[in-house]
């Protein structure tokens, strides 16, 4: 969903990843002795992943690969709504004391995802808030001072609202918290979670916005608006679930742009298939049922072109970080969602680094001349 009506101006990074692209295209990228120290250890900015609390604290082999690459991390389910308040007045804080205990522990950043989510509203809170608006928007600011209040110092930013806006296109998403509190349940989101703890960085979060400009146009139109309001947005997540063939100047132009909010920048859910989809549930199209070497080669180069134009685009001080969604194929969920197979992250099925780690690494490692 690519806008015809934009030119996309030559950004300069292009010509620095053809340059970069030039040296190393010939070599392909697999492991030397020095590289598994680690991507934290390699990158000016937290470098994070999503995990389910359960699976990595009783998984060793996939435990020592987090502790060794990553230092944010960020629940994949475990810190949303239907898990924290499944039934009315029933908190359940054991994920999330646990996934704190935890990133404390490795002396990781914790970050909260999320708050508001159409996908992880509790059934109850459909059917009460469905009847009784009043008592929805009285919740929704109970929950978010209760839930961010109670992580207050201890989780370092939230993505206070997810996926407000169509898959595609300038439009809200009619969700359950549309409907019933017209698009006022954004900013208030935030002014909650501000409320809360005040020094906590409060992202939106979506996807396509990296490939569909016109999303993009909307999404940073709400960013303009809520800045000239005084609405407490800090950053925007770019989900970053994208293809082996989403143009990487369509990403670069669209770092570009949200970059000039001024705001933090946070590739908050990184991962590269090779097939494609509807953007639905079981709605896989798959155009590749076999990797080849080349494909891996082909995804390490983009791997790291991503992380090039992240450094090179985004001000430093705007560098929230990277985190990837799962970072082992065999935890992906992508093939379960979709329906299909794949290999989105860094590591395959046995937890061995594939030539997308080291591409990734290689792109944290490049010396960048600044303009
Ligand atoms: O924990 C329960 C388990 O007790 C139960 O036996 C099992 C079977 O019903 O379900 C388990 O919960 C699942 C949960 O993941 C934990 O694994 C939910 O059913 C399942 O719906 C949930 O899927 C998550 C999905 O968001 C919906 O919350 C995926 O893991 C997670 O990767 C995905 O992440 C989203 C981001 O939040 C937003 N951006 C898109 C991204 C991918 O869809």
């Amino acid at each position: 969903m690519i806008s015809k009506k934009q030119n996309y101006p030559q950004i300069k990074i292009i010509h620095v990843i053809l340059i970069v692209f030039s040296f190393t295209a010939c070599k392909s990228l697999n492991q030397k002795s020095t590289d598994l120290a680690g991507l934290k250890n390699v990158s000016e900015f937290p470098i994070g992943t999503a995990i389910n609390i359960n699976k990595l604290i009783n998984d060793e082999a996939l435990m020592a690969l987090q502790i060794s690459n990553f230092n944010s991390i960020t629940a994949t389910s475990d810190m949303k709504m239907r898990e924290i308040l499944p039934a009315e007045n029933q908190f359940n804080w054991k994920k999330a004391d646990t996934i704190l205990y935890y990133a404390n522990k490795h002396k990781q950043r914790l970050f909260g995802h999320n708050l508001i989510w159409h996908s992880s509203t509790p059934k109850w809170v459909e059917e009460k808030g469905a009847k009784d608006n009043v008592w929805l928007g009285e919740f929704m600011k109970e929950y978010i001072h209760k839930y961010v209040g109670r992580y207050k110092g201890k989780v370092a930013g939230w993505d206070v609202v997810n996926e407000a806006f169509e898959s595609k296109g300038s439009e809200y998403r009619k969700t359950f918290w549309y409907n019933n509190l017209g698009k006022e349940y954004i900013a208030n989101a935030f002014r909650y979670a501000h409320e809360a703890d005040p020094a906590a960085v409060l992202f939106y979060n979506d996807f396509n916005i990296e490939r569909d400009t016109t999303k993009l146009d909307a999404v940073l139109k709400m960013v303009e608006e809520f800045k000239k309001e005084g609405v407490p947005i800090h950053g925007i997540g770019f989900q970053m679930h994208i293809r082996m063939d989403t143009p990487d100047e369509v990403i670069a132009y669209s770092l570009k742009k949200a970059a000039e909010t001024g705001l933090q920048i946070h590739l908050s859910e990184v991962d590269i298939i090779f097939n494609t989809h509807n953007d639905e549930r079981s709605g896989g199209i798959e155009n590749y049922s076999s990797l080849t070497n080349e494909m891996k080669q082909a995804q390490a180069e983009k791997y790291k072109n991503l992380v090039l134009m992240y450094r090179s685009i985004v001000p430093k001080k705007q560098q929230f970080g990277i985190t990837l969604w799962d970072f082992t194929d065999r935890d992906s969920w992508i093939k379960g969602f979709f329906n299909m197979k794949d290999w989105p992250t860094i590591y395959d099925d046995d937890l061995k680094p594939k030539p997308a780690y080291f591409g990734f690494l290689e792109g944290l490692k490049v010396k960048i001349e600044k303009e």
